[in-house]
């Protein structure tokens, strides 16, 4: 219907307009502001808290993933969002930690993007944020991070400003999206949140077992009620792993900060939340990742230990130390260890397997326009 609302509008200014998106961007045809507004879909999930002041229209989306492939983003031009943030991969790398533009590695592993529209809890920023260590309070701030990073993108906001307003492709995009004349860090944050926005993975094979439309195998279910069942070590028959105390909901996450058990506090080489709060409570406590697609994402945690889903397992059934900000609920890991059979290692993977959303890591939305 837009395409063809183009379509008459242009037949008044070229003889004949194909029905092309780039006819928009036909030399001598002028750019008009296009506030369509882009039709988050989601599904089953209940509609997240956007941020007002960037209502997410179809051509800020398109421009923010234009922007997430775009190379001379980073110093050099040789480095994307999307070079250490794979979609085959639920957008995080499969390096343990991701090489920046002068070929130095950073010191965390590279975090998973879906569904972060439900990471935003408005009115209290404790508790919450982006980043391994919740250091950036909006995804409109983060995104500018990475861009600066030394060890990641390498690059002035000045100089990008300059490299983007130097393209007519994006001053028009610019313009396509936010009615701006020029090109400037607020917009390209906020293109880029909206992107961000748009990347909701809801499609897994759980997804439909929740909706009724599929059933899970025997296997699947066993691992469903040991990844959401209370853990009692009195009674080793009837206990569940407890997985859900902190990836739950719909996104598997409760998006809070929480130590569990990799370290000794003497052992500690990245303090992680206490950095931001300066509380000792906070020593060692990262952001719960979501585990939707975690069968597609590893290596795990924020330091990229774990190889696999297997050395994950052996590390919440008998892997966990102390220290002083471990998780109540981790205390019982590591005094009683979750006694997992073989069987029921096998059943919890089964179940992991249940979140993987082929179409979300397929789709081709997210993929590179360029
Ligand atoms: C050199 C690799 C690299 C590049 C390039 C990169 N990232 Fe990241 N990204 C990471 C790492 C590593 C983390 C975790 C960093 C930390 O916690 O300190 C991360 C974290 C994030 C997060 C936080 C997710 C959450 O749940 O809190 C978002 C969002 C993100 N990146 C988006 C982007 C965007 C947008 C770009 C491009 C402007 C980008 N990244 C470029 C490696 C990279
Ligand atoms: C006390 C809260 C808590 C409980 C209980 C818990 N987790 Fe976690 N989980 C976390 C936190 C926090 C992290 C990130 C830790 C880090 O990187 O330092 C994490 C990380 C993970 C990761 C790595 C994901 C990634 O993207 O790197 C996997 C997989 C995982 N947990 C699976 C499980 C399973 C399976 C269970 C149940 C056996 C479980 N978790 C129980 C809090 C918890």
């Amino acid at each position: 219907m837009r395409c063809l609302v183009h379509s008459l509008i242009f037949f008044w200014v070229v003889l004949s307009v194909g029905c092309k998106p780039d006819a928009m961007t036909e030399p001598g045809v002028p750019v008009e502001f296009d506030p369509a507004p882009y039709f988050l879909e989601i599904g089953h999930f209940p509609p997240p808290a956007l941020p007002e002041d960037n209502p997410m229209t179809e051509a800020g989306v398109e421009l923010g993933r234009m922007l997430f492939h775009e190379k001379r983003l980073s110093g050099d031009n040789t480095q994307a969002c999307a070079d250490c943030h794979l979609q085959s991969r639920n957008f995080s790398d499969p390096a343990v930690f991701s090489t920046g533009i002068a070929g130095e590695e950073g010191h965390r592993h590279s975090m998973v993007l879906s569904n972060l529209a439900w990471h935003l809890h408005h009115g209290e920023s404790h508790g919450h944020g982006f980043f391994w260590d919740g250091r950036s309070p909006s995804l409109r701030e983060q995104v500018l991070d990475p861009i600066q990073d030394a060890l990641e993108m390498d690059e002035s906001l000045e100089d990008v400003i300059v490299k983007l307003n130097g393209d007519t492709e994006y001053r028009d995009e610019f313009k396509r999206a936010f009615d701006a004349e020029e090109v400037t860090a607020d917009l390209l944050a906020r293109a880029l949140e909206q992107f961000l926005f748009s990347m909701v993975s809801n499609q897994s094979k759980y997804d439909h077992w929740l909706l009724g439309e599929v059933e899970l195998t025997e296997s699947e279910e066993r691992g469903r009620v040991l990844f959401f069942d209370e853990f009692d070590p009195f009674n080793p028959e009837m206990s569940g792993a407890d997985c859900a105390h902190c990836h739950s909901g719909l996104d598997f996450s409760n998006h809070q900060f929480a130590n569990n058990g990799l370290d000794a506090d003497a052992d500690m080489e990245d303090i992680g939340y206490m950095g931001v709060t300066g509380e000792d409570g906070d020593l060692g406590k990262f952001k719960t990742p979501s585990l939707r697609n975690v069968m597609v994402s590893a290596p795990y945690m924020h330091d990229g230990r774990f190889a696999d889903i297997e050395e994950v397992l052996d590390h919440y059934d008998h892997g966990a130390v102390s220290s002083t900000s471990l998780d109540p609920m981790m205390q019982y890991n590591v005094d009683y260890g979750l006694g997992l059979s073989e069987l029921d290692r096998a059943d919890l993977i089964a179940f992991l397997h249940t979140l993987t959303d082929t179409e979300f890591l397929n789709n081709p939305a997210f993929s590179n326009p360029h």
